[in-house]
C-alpha cells in the first residue's frame, strides 16, 4: 500500500492570543484541502481543546508534547492518557528544541514514545542532526543512535503509529532548507535502518517526513523524492502557505 502524504504544522509557542488562533482555524476551515493528504496541526497545550472544538474535523490536532505517566505529582506536565481523553489523536515526541533547550535524552524520549503508544496515541517522532554533526559526516550516526532507544522499546507493530520527521538543526527556523538531495539521502538511511533494525515491512510502511525551513516554494521538489512522504512544517504552518503546502501535490 502507498504510503498516505503527510503534512503537520507545529505551531510552536505560537500564536500569542486566542484571537491569532482563531484566525489560523479560520484560513484552515475556510481551504480547499487536497483529502489524499493527512493534515495535523500542533497548538501550545492550552489551545488545543479550544481549536479543536472550532476546527474543520478531517484536519487532526497533535500535542507538543507530553510526559510518560498517566497523572500525579508532575507540576506543568500532560499525560498521554489526557491527550487520549481528550480525544488528541498525536503528539509530537523528540522535536531538536526539546533535546536541546529542555535537555531530553533519546532514551527519555522514546519512553515518552512507549507511554503515548501505549495510552492509544500516535507519535510524530524527531530526530536530526546539527550542523557541526553533519559538517563532520556523522549524519546518520546520529540519527540511528536517536532512533536506537525508540527501535529497542516498541513492537513491530506499534511503527504503524509512528510518523519519523527528519528534521536537521541546521534548517529549522533558518531559511536554510536542506537540498532535495540531502533530504532525501537522509530519509533513505532512515528507512534502510528500520529494514535493518526492525523489519523490511515496517521499513516500507513508515512514513518519513521532512522538516525545516519547508516552503510553498522548496515543497514541491523535496515531496517528489521518493522516500519524502510529507512535511514537519513550521513557520510556515502558521500563515496562509501552509494551504499550498498541503496541497503540493495537487
Ligand atoms: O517542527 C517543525 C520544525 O522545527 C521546522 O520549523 O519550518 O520553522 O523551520 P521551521
Amino acid at each position: 500500500m502507498p504510503r498516505q502524504f503527510f503534512v503537520g504544522g507545529n505551531f510552536k509557542m505560537n500564536p500569542a492570543s486566542r484571537e491569532q488562533k482563531r484566525s489560523l482555524a479560520a484560513i484552515l476551515n475556510e481551504a480547499t484541502i487536497d483529502s489524499s493528504v493527512e493534515v495535523v496541526v500542533s497548538p501550545p497545550a492550552i489551545y488545543l481543546l479550544p481549536l479543536k472544538e472550532i476546527l474543520r474535523k478531517d484536519i487532526k490536532i497533535a500535542a507538543q508534547n507530553c510526559y510518560f505517566k498517566p497523572n500525579g505529582a508532575f507540576t506543568g506536565e500532560i499525560s498521554p492518557a489526557m491527550l487520549k481523553d481528550s480525544e488528541i489523536p498525536y503528539v509530537i515526541l523528540g522535536h531538536s528544541e526539546r533535546r536541546t533547550l529542555f535537555h531530553e535524552t533519546s532514551e527519555f524520549i522514546a519512553t515518552k514514545t512507549r507511554a503515548s503508544l501505549d495510552a492509544g496515541l500516535s507519535v510524530i517522532l524527531c530526530v536530526g542532526e546539527t550542523l557541526a554533526e553533519r559538517e563532520a559526516n556523522k549524519t546518520a550516526e546520529v540519527v540511528q543512535s536517536q532512533l536506537k532507544p525508540v527501535v529497542e522499546i516498541l513492537k513491530e507493530e506499534d511503527w504503524s503509529k509512528i510518523v519519523v520527521a527528519y528534521e536537521p538543526v541546521w534548517a529549522i527556523g533558518t531559511g536554510k532548507v536542506a537540498t532535495s538531495a540531502q533530504a532525501q539521502e537522509a530519509h533513505a538511511d532512515i528507512r534502510a535502518f528500520l529494514k535493518s533494525a526492525v523489519s523490511p515491512a515496517v521499513a516500507e510502511q513508515t512514513r518519513i517526513i521532512y522538516g525545516g525551513s519547508v516552503s510553498a516554494k522548496n515543497a514541491k521538489e523535496l515531496g517528489s523524492q521518493a522516500d519524502v512522504d510529507g512535511f514537519l512544517v513550521g513557520g510556515a504552518s502558521l500563515k496562509p502557505e501552509f494551504i499550498d503546502i498541503i496541497n503540493v501535490n495537487k
